[in-house]
């Protein structure tokens, strides 16, 4: 495993802290998954790996108490459906570790402007019409705050996620060159780069924000409408279609077989296979490959208590660990509690 990846960091070995999180700020989609999700299951067998609902986070988006309350644990049972394992990693929500906040405030008063004006994700949210706060200008600094706390070596995201990764890695070593020592660890980012963009069902990036999702646990109808709606051109049923400018074709490709991905090139490119027999195939693809965590969803759901808990003891570990971090932190930049949480 010394196999580098084209962002230059090395995948995570077993004795490296793998940190990454995400934004309860909506359903989960396909495009969460393929991009993000699938390599964070992948990851918890490679390493120490911590995985955070990242909440305050979402507060960006979501300002509605009970709407956050729901999408964070929705989050939870998406991810232990999944096949998060609470015994392989370390999985909690943000809030549950207020360090957090405490060292987001310290690096912020290292952070020039310059810097944060210079966001390629905040001038894209402000763009697709997000209020810009002060929360979304500084969001990078919290989420630096997020990887430095745990001592991360390797922070698995998706390509779009790497100008925040850069700035956690300036951000660490402006504190340790201003304070004079090594209190927090330089992270290396891990792109996934094996899947391109997924394609929401209008064609364009599969995201929430443009209402083009097809989410991971849709089911039915629901998920029967939104395979049907999505876009391909006019092509005639009998004759030959190009499945790689297909994009139910490059939803196909993420679910299937190496055999079934063949076999359904060829009919594509022989003719007399229309759209619709492509998104019938899509359709059982999808609901076949999420059976298992369909049905271990439905178990979760109805006991909630079970995903709380482990919310609190994932919680707890994260908590110890940064705070051995956050000490040190504190008795560099001469901040003083006058009280003690023993
Ligand atoms: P959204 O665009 O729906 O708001 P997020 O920005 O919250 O999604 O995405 C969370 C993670 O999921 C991101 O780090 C990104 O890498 C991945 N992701 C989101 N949408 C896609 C997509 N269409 N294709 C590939 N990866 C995606
Ligand atoms: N910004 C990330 C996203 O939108 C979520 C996130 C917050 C994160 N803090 C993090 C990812 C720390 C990795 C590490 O997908």
């Amino acid at each position: 495993m010394s196999k580098q990846n084209q962002a230059g960091a090395n995948p995570p070995s077993r004795n490296k802290t793998i940190l990454s999180g995400i934004q309860p700020s909506g359903r989960l989609h396909l495009g969460n998954y393929f991009g993000a999700i699938r390599q964070h299951l992948e990851f918890q067998e490679k390493g120490d790996a911590f995985y955070f609902i990242a909440n305050y986070h979402s507060l960006t988006s979501v300002q509605d108490g009970g709407q956050l309350r729901q999408y964070t644990f929705d989050v939870a049972l998406d991810y232990l459906a999944l096949g998060m394992d609470p015994q392989k990693c370390t999985f909690f929500a943000q809030s549950d570790v207020p360090q957090v906040l405490e060292l987001a405030w310290i690096l912020g008063t290292l952070t020039p402007v310059s810097m944060m004006e210079k966001g390629v994700s905040y001038k894209d949210k402000v763009a697709q019409g997000l209020q810009p706060n002060i929360g979304l200008f500084t969001y990078p600094v919290l989420q630096a705050a997020d990887i430095l706390i745990y001592h991360s070596d390797v922070v698995p995201v998706g390509a779009d996620q790497k100008q925040n990764i850069e700035i956690s890695r300036d951000l660490a070593a402006r504190f340790n060159r201003i304070f004079d020592g090594e209190y927090l660890r330089i992270p290396e980012p891990y792109i996934v780069e094996s899947v391109a963009t997924v394609p929401g069902i209008d064609g364009r990036k599969m995201s929430k924000s443009y209402d083009n999702t097809i989410d991971i646990f849709d089911s039915g109808k629901a998920l029967k409408k939104k395979v049907m709606a999505v876009v391909t051109d006019s092509t005639p049923l009998e004759e030959p279609k190009d499945p790689d400018s297909c994009n139910v074709y490059a939803l196909i490709r993420l679910f299937a077989s190496e055999e079934k991905n063949r076999e359904i090139r060829e009919k594509y490119k022989a003719g007399g296979f229309g759209y619709g027999h492509a998104k019938k195939e899509l359709l059982t693809l999808i609901e076949d490959y999420f059976s298992e965590a369909r049905s271990r969803r439905e178990k979760l759901v109805r006991d909630p208590d079970t995903v709380r808990d482990m919310l609190r003891e994932g919680g707890r570990k994260a908590r110890e660990r940064a705070e051995t971090v956050m000490e040190p932190v504190r008795s560099a930049t001469g901040i003083v509690r006058h009280f003690s949480t023993q």
